[in-house]
C-alpha cells in the first residue's frame, strides 16, 4: 500500500470559486484521491482557505465586514460548496488558524538563521486618507506612455508596460481614490531566493521528463530569467504577524506576504487535520518521521507553478530541516468561459454556487475532468456543456442502466434472473473491458484526466455494445435462458461501472450500485479476474430501479443559462 499526499491549490478566501478553479486544483485532486482510496493506498487530500492578503481586506471592506467576520463567513460558504461537490478532503483548513502562523513564523526564522533572509529598506506609496500602505495595484493613475487614466500602478492594461507606481501621472487610490499620498520609507524582509538558484536548478533538473512539460517550462523560465530576491513581508494588520525580539524588533503593523504563507497552509491544514483527528501529521511532511515513504501530489493553475517550483521549495529546503518535497506537479491551462476570462472580479462565468442550483455536482464533475484544460486551454460554453451531458451521461451511461434495469424487471421481475451459460459475446466484452479498463487506469495515474475519463466512457460504451450484441429484448421468447443472461451481465455491468466511475461522479455510482447491492463506503477499484467481478451480483439478488440518471438538457435551458451568464462569442 502507497502512501499518497495530496494537495489541492489553496482558494483565496474573497470569494466563492469560478468553474475554472475547481477543475484547475480542487476537483482533480478529489478525483484522484478518490481513484487512489479505490485501489487501497492511504491517502491523504488536505485542502484549505487562503486567506491573507489585500484581496481578503478589501472584500471584507466591500462586504462591511471586518475582516476577521468576513473570513469566517466565507469559509463555512466555501467549505460547504466543497461539500456540495463531494470533494473528499481530509481536512479542510483554514491558513488563519494558529498551525499556519507557527509554522511560518518558525520557517522563516530558520531561514533567516541560514542567511536567506535580510532586511531592506524601501519607498512606498502611504495613503494617508486610507491610513494605510498601498500595494501597487492599488495605486491608480494616467499612463505616462499611452495616456490611459485607469492604468495600476504595477502594470497599464492598455499598453501592457510595466509600470512602477512613481511612474502614474495623477495617482490616486483604487481603495478610497484619494489623491493624498506619500511616498515613505518602510522597512521590509527579503527572501534570498537567488542564492539558492543552484539547489533548485538541479531539482527541476531531476523532474524534467517526469512532470508536465508546462510545469517544467514555467518553472525554467523563472530560473533563467535570473531570480529576484522577494519581499515576504507587507505593512499590513491582516496576516501572520512578523515575530518580535532582538531578531526584527520593529515590525508592529508588519504581516508576511500571503504568497509566503499560503503554501505552508498545506503544512499547517495537515497539522490542523493531525490535531482534530489524534494522527500524526509529521509522518506525512518530516523525512524522518515517516515521510520518505510519502508520494506528494500538488494539483494547480499554471499562475500558481512559480510559487510552487521556486517560492515554496525555497522556503522548505532553504529551512535546513527534513521537510517533504512534492515529488509531481499537475498543473493546468485556463478554463475559458466563451473564449474569454472567467472572472471573479467581474463575475463572467460560471460560479460553484450557481451551477449547483441548475444541476447536481456529478454533471459538472463529469463535464469538467473530460474537458480539462490540461494539454491547453479548454472553453467553456453551454452549448458544448449540454451536448456532453445529453450525449455521455444520459444516452451512453444513464441509458444504459435505465434500459437494461427497466428490461429485466418487465420480464423477470426484480430480481437478479440465472441465465444460461457464458457464451462469445461474454467472452467478447471481458476482452473489450479489460482493455478500456486498463487505458483508464494508466490514464488515471499519469493524471491525464481527459483521456483518462475518455477510457471511462469507452467502457460504458463496450457495456451498450455488448446490449446491442445480446439483445436480450430479441432472445426473450425464442430463448429466454439467452435473454436472463444478458439480463445477469447487464445488471453485473452497472455494478461494475459504479466501481469504476465513483472517482468521477460520486453521487451517481452510490446511486447505482445501491440498486443492486448494498454500498461499501469505499468502492473499490475491481482487480483480479474480471469475469468474476460481472457475477458480483448473484442470481435471485433483488434490485430497484432507480430514477433517471442524468437528465437531457433542452434547447431552452441552454437559451435561459446563456442568458443569465451572458454568452458572447
Ligand atoms: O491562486 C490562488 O487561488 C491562490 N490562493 C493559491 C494558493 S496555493 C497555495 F500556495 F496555497
Ligand atoms: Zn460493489
Amino acid at each position: 500500500m502507497a502512501r499518497i499526499l495530496i494537495t489541492s491549490a489553496l482558494p483565496y478566501i474573497n470569494d466563492i470559486k469560478h468553474l475554472g478553479t475547481l477543475v484547475g486544483s480542487m476537483l482533480p485532486s478529489d478525483v484522484y484521491a478518490r481513484f487512489e482510496r479505490s485501489r487501497g493506498n492511504e491517502v491523504l487530500l488536505i485542502c484549505a482557505t487562503d486567506e491573507h492578503g489585500t484581496p481578503a481586506e478589501l472584500a471584507a471592506a466591500a462586504a462591511g465586514k471586518d475582516v476577521a467576520t468576513f473570513c469566517d463567513d466565507m469559509y463555512d460558504i466555501q467549505s460547504d460548496l466543497g461539500q456540495r461537490f463531494q470533494l473528499s478532503w481530509d481536512f479542510f483548513g483554514r491558513t488563519s488558524r494558529a498551525p499556519t502562523h507557527e509554522l511560518t513564523q518558525h520557517l522563516a526564522d530558520r531561514l533567516s538563521e541560514n542567511e536567506l533572509i535580510d532586511e531592506r529598506t524601501i519607498s512606498q506609496v502611504f495613503s494617508i486618507d486610507d491610513d494605510r500602505y498601498l500595494p501597487d495595484r492599488y495605486i491608480v493613475g494616467t499612463c505616462p506612455h499611452c495616456g490611459y487614466e485607469n492604468a495600476r500602478g504595477d502594470q497599464c492594461e492598455n499598453c501592457t508596460r510595466v509600470l512602477d507606481p512613481t511612474d502614474l501621472v495623477d495617482p490616486r487610490s483604487a481603495v478610497s481614490g484619494s489623491t493624498n499620498l506619500e511616498v515613505r520609507e518602510t522597512k521590509h524582509l527579503y527572501l534570498r531566493q537567488s542564492k539558492m538558484v543552484p539547489e533548485l536548478k538541479k531539482w527541476i533538473a531531476s523532474k524534467e521528463d517526469v512532470w508536465p512539460h508546462l510545469v517544467t517550462s514555467i518553472a525554467n523560465k523563472w530560473l533563467n530569467e535570473g531570480l529576484h530576491d522577494r519581499g515576504i513581508t507587507r505593512d499590513l494588520s491582516w496576516g501572520v504577524p512578523v515575530k518580535h525580539g532582538d531578531k526584527w524588533p520593529d515590525y508592529d503593523g508588519k504581516v508576511f506576504y500571503v504568497w509566503f504563507d499560503a503554501p505552508i497552509g498545506y503544512i499547517g491544514a495537515t497539522r490542523e487535520w493531525g490535531e482534530a483527528t489524534g494522527n500524526d501529521w509529521e509522518r506525512w511532511w518530516r523525512l524522518s518521521k515517516g515521510a520518505d515513504d510519502v508520494k506528494y501530489f500538488q494539483f494547480m493553475g499554471k499562475d500558481n507553478v512559480p510559487f510552487h517550483t521556486v517560492g515554496f521549495p525555497v522556503t522548505q529546503m532553504g529551512s535546513g530541516e527534513d521537510w517533504k518535497l512534492v515529488d509531481y506537479i499537475k498543473g493546468f491551462n485556463w478554463l475559458t468561459y466563451y473564449g474569454g476570462k472567467f472572472s471573479t472580479s467581474q463575475k463572467r462565468g460560471v460560479f460553484m454556487n450557481h451551477a449547483l442550483e441548475l444541476l447536481p455536482s456529478d454533471y459538472w464533475r463529469y463535464y469538467l475532468m473530460a474537458n480539462a484544460p490540461e494539454g491547453s486551454d479548454a472553453t467553456f460554453t453551454w452549448e458544448h456543456f449540454a451536448a456532453t451531458v445529453n450525449k455521455d451521461l444520459a444516452d451512453v451511461l444513464g441509458n444504459f442502466v435505465n434500459r437494461i434495469m427497466k428490461f429485466t424487471a418487465s420480464k423477470f421481475g426484480n430480481e437478479v434472473p440465472e441465465g444460461g451459460e457464458w457464451g462469445p459475446e461474454e467472452d467478447q466484452l471481458v476482452a473489450d473491458l479489460e482493455r478500456a479498463i486498463k487505458v483508464y487506469e494508466t490514464e488515471m495515474t499519469a493524471l491525464e484526466f481527459r483521456k483518462a475519463l475518455a477510457a471511462l466512457r469507452s467502457i460504458w460504451v463496450a457495456g451498450n455494445e455488448y446490449l446491442t450484441r445480446a439483445a436480450p429484448w430479441a432472445a426473450f421468447k425464442s430463448d429466454p435462458a439467452q435473454a436472463a443472461l444478458g439480463c445477469r451481465v447487464g445488471l453485473n455491468l452497472v455494478h461494475l461501472f459504479a466501481h469504476l466511475s465513483e472517482p468521477v461522479i460520486p453521487t451517481t455510482a452510490r446511486i447505482m450500485h445501491e440498486s443492486l447491492l448494498p454500498a461499501p463506503e469505499l468502492l473499490p477499484w475491481p482487480d483480479g479476474n474480471l469475469k468474476d467481478t460481472l457475477e458480483r451480483v448473484p442470481a435471485g439478488q433483488p434490485f430497484t430501479i432507480p430514477d433517471v440518471l442524468f437528465q437531457k438538457i433542452t434547447d431552452d435551458q441552454i437559451d435561459e443559462w446563456r442568458a443569465r451568464f451572458g454568452a458572447e462569442e
